[in-house]
């Protein structure tokens, strides 16, 4: 049964290689051997550190979304009244823009949810009756589900302009994956990170909501 319930997660944790690739072991091996990884296959780079991801996720300098429109803080109502670059937006911009807020905001929260299942089943069954037993427990619980159970992995962002502000030489149009679900790991920030612990003073500190310029908008 509890083989079962492994392979399962494996296989909705990532749709290549279900059967032989555990994302958690190749993040422990990427953050201690290949922190920074240019891979020839997907033509990017790839950051794994939790300095790094923060660096690459928030350093203007270093890099800038492919978008040029970004959505934050805001309700259907107010994408009508909107006024961007003195215009507002199309009737198809605005179905184009709710169809991916209801995505983004109907994929991520299910995931959660599903993987704090998962964990209370599989990774700490005892946890249910701490929590039970204290409600005012949960956020932290939340945070660390975030943090340690996450399905959003990585973020992209092009390179800006070219530097060597990761000690690699990048070139302006590069792009550059922050793996965010690895840098949540990084034993230099998370005591013992590959364990799940609600009780870890820092947990809040994850990196799952990105940051910087462009952030989650459903984290404000
Ligand atoms: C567990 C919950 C969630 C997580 C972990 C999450 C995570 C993320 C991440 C990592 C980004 C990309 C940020 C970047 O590129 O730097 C993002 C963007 C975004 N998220 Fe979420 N999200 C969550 C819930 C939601 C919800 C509930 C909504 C809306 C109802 C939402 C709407 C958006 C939007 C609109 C963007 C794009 C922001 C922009 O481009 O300016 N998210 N989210």
């Amino acid at each position: 049964m509890q083989s079962e319930i492994i392979q399962r997660a494996e296989i909705t944790c990532f749709k290549t290689k279900p059967k032989n690739f555990f994302p958690l072991s190749w993040y422990k091996k990427m953050l201690e051997e290949e922190p920074i990884l240019y891979h020839a296959g997907t033509d990017t780079w790839n950051v794994f550190r939790y300095n790094d991801v923060k660096r690459v996720l928030s350093d203007y300098e270093l890099s800038s979304s492919k978008r040029t429109r970004t959505i934050t803080n805001v309700g259907f109502s107010d994408l009508i009244q909107a006024v961007f670059e003195g215009e507002k937006f199309t009737d198809e911009e605005i179905v184009r823009m709710t169809m991916f807020l209801l995505g983004a905001g109907i994929e991520t929260t299910s995931h959660l949810l599903a993987s704090s299942f998962y964990s209370l089943l599989y990774d700490d069954p005892e946890l249910y009756q701490e929590l039970r037993s204290n409600i005012n427990l949960v956020p932290l619980f939340v945070e660390e589900m975030l943090r340690y159970r996450f399905h959003i992995s990585k973020m992209d962002r092009t390179v800006k302009e070219d530097n060597h502000v990761l000690g690699v030489h990048m070139k302006k149009g590069d792009v550059v994956i922050a793996w965010m679900s690895a840098s949540n790991m990084d034993k230099n920030v998370f005591e013992d990170p590959f364990t799940l612990n609600i009780h870890r003073e820092n947990n809040n500190r994850h990196q799952t909501f990105a940051m910087g310029r462009i952030s989650a908008s459903g984290h404000l």
